[in-house]
C-alpha cells in the first residue's frame, strides 16, 4: 500500500545536518509564509484544520493554542513533548532524527501565533543520539536567522532548548514533564489550571507532541481545506503508525486516518513471521486495548476505534502470534506500570501493584473466578479515581483481556485446580 507522507514528508531527503538542504526543499517557507499573517489567522487555519493533537489525548490543537493566545503574560512558551516513553511507540524517534528542522519551524511558527518567545524540547533520556542532531539542527537555524531575534527580519524573536528526560514513563504526562523541566520531581500536577493558562514557571504553555508539531508547516502552506482532504470527518489528516510484535515488517509508516486496522496488520506488515497465526493486538500502546482477531475491521481514527473497544492512542499497533502467553504479556505490562508509577496518589500507586499480584497469582495456578471480579472492579477503580493518565489507563490491558480473552484466564484459573 502506498504511504501518504505529511509528517514524513522530508524524512530521507535532506541531510539533518544541512539547513540548506532543508531550505532547498521549501523548509521554513511555512513560517516566512506564518510571519506574514495575523496570529489569531494562524490559529483559525488551525483548528479549522481539524488538527488534533498526536500524543495520545487527541485534543485540537488549534483550540489549545487559542487558551495561550488568549492569556495576557510577560512570557509564554513552547513545549514539545520528544519523551516518547509508551511502550512500542517509536514514531517521534524517527522524525527528529530525520526532520528536525521541519520540528523546529512548527513549534517557531506555534511561537508566533501564541506569543511565546521560548521554546524547549523535552527529549526521551534513553534517545541521547537525537540530542544532537536537534543541537545542531537548532544552532544552524539560528546562524541562518530562521531562529533567534527578527526572524526573517520581523519583530519576532523566538529561541529553542533541549532538555533530556531522566528515564521516567511520567514525565510524558503534561504536567510532570513542565515540574521536571522545572528541575522539580517528576510527579503530575491537579488540573486545573491547566498549561494554557499556567504552565511552566507558572506562565501560558503550549505543551504539542512532536507529529503535532511537524504538522504545523504543512498546514500553513497548503491550507486547511488541503489537510481536511486526508482523514475522516473528524479525524484529519495522516498518522504515523508504529507496527511492531511478531509482524514481517515492522516499523514506521504514515497512512492517512481511517485506514483499517486489519489492512495495516495484513498488506502493510505482512501478517505474522514464521507462518504463525495472529492471538491479538494490543492498540495505542502498553496502555491500550488488547483486542481478538476477529475484531480487527476497525476504521483507525480516534472516534471508531473508541466504540469498537480498541485505542487509538499514538498509533501503536502491537501484534502477538498464537505462541505468546498472553497473561504473560500482561504481567510484563503491569510490571511496567508498578515499577513507573510516581506514587503521588493511592489508586494507582497501590492499584497497579495489587492488579500485579492478581496475575501472577493466577499464573501460578492459585487464582479462582472471584478473582476476576476483584481485577475488574479494582481496575474500574483506578480508572475513575487515579489522579493521571498512567492510573487511568493502566488497567486497560487487564480490562479489555477480560473482555476479549476471558478464556486465558478461566483456563489458568480452572489448570491450578487440577
Ligand atoms: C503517563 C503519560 C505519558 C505520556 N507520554 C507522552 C509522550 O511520551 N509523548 C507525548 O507527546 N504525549 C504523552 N502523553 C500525553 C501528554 O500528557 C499530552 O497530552 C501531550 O503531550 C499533548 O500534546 P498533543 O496535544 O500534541 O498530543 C502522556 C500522557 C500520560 C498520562
Ligand atoms: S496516577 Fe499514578 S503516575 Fe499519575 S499521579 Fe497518580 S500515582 Fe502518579
Amino acid at each position: 500500500m502506498q504511504e501518504t507522507r505529511i509528517v514524513l514528508r522530508n524524512v530521507g531527503k535532506y541531510n539533518p545536518a544541512s539547513v540548506g538542504e532543508f531550505r532547498a526543499l521549501g523548509g521554513y517557507s511555512g513560517l516566512q509564509k506564518a510571519l506574514s499573517l495575523d496570529p489569531a489567522a494562524i490559529i483559525e487555519e488551525m483548528k479549522a484544520s481539524g488538527l488534533r493533537g498526536r500524543g495520545g489525548a487527541a485534543f485540537p490543537t488549534g483550540t489549545k493554542w487559542s487558551f495561550v493566545y488568549g492569556t495576557e503574560a510577560d512570557q509564554k512558551y513552547i513545549v514539545c513533548n520528544a519523551d516518547e516513553g509508551e511502550p512500542a511507540t517509536n514514531k517521534d524517534r524517527v522524525i527528529m532524527a530525520g526532520d528536525p528542522h521541519s520540528l523546529i519551524e512548527g513549534m517557531a511558527i506555534a511561537g508566533y501565533a501564541v506569543g511565546a518567545s521560548e521554546g524547549y524540547i523535552y527529549l526521551r533520556f534513553e534517545y541521547p543520539y537525537i540530542m544532537p542532531v536537534l543541537e545542531n539542527a537548532i544552532n544552524d537555524a539560528r546562524s541562518a536567522g530562521f531562529l533567534g531575534e527578527h526572524i526573517f527580519g520581523s519583530d519576532f524573536s523566538f529561541d529553542i532548548k533541549v532538555v533530556s528526560g531522566g528515564g521516567a514513563y511520567v514525565c510524558g504526562e503534561e504536567t510532570a514533564l513542565l515540574e521536571s523541566i522545572e528541575g522539580k520531581r517528576g510527579e503530575p500536577r491537579y488540573k486545573p489550571p491547566y498549561p494554557g493558562v499556567s504552565g511552566l514557571y507558572g506562565k501560558p504553555t503550549v505543551i504539542n507532541n512532536v507529529e503535532t508539531l511537524v504538522n504545523v508547516p504543512a498546514i500553513v502552506n497548503n491550507g486547511a481545506s488541503w489537510y481536511r482532504s486526508f482523514g475522516v470527518e473528524n479525524c484529519s489528516g495522516t498518522k504515523v503508525f508504529t507496527l511492531s510484535g511478531n509482524l514481517i515488517n515492522r516499523g514506521v509508516y504514515e497512512f492517512p486516518k481511517g485506514i483499517n486496522l486489519r489492512d495495516l496488520i495484513f498488506e502493510v506488515g505482512g501478517g505474522c513471521a514464521n507462518g504463525r497465526k495472529l492471538l491479538g493486538v494490543q492498540t495505542g500502546g502498553g496502555s491500550g486495548s488488547i483486542i481478538n482477531g476477529d475484531m480487527l475491521d476497525i476504521s483507525m481514527d480516534v472516534e471508531s476505534c473508541e466504540a469498537a473497544g480498541a485505542t487509538f492512542g499514538a498509533g501503536d499497533i502491537m501484534v502477538f502470534d498464537d505462541s505468546n502467553d498472553l497473561l504473560e504479556i500482561v504481567e510484563n505490562l503491569m510490571e511496567f506500570f508498578t515499577h513507573e508509577s510516581c506514587g503521588k496518589c493511592t489508586p494507582c500507586r497501590e492499584g497497579n501493584y495489587r492488579l500485579l499480584q492478581i496475575i501472577r497469582k493466577i499464573r501460578k495456578g492459585n487464582g479462582t473466578m472471584a478473582d476476576l471480579d476483584t481485577l475488574q472492579e479494582l481496575s474500574e477503580t483506578m480508572m475513575d479515581c487515579s489522579l493521571c493518565g498512567l492510573g487511568q489507563a493502566s488497567p486497560t490491558p487487564i480490562v479489555s483481556t477480560l473482555k476479549n480473552f476471558r478464556n486465558v484466564y478461566v483456563e489458568a484459573i480452572e489448570r491450578g485446580r487440577k
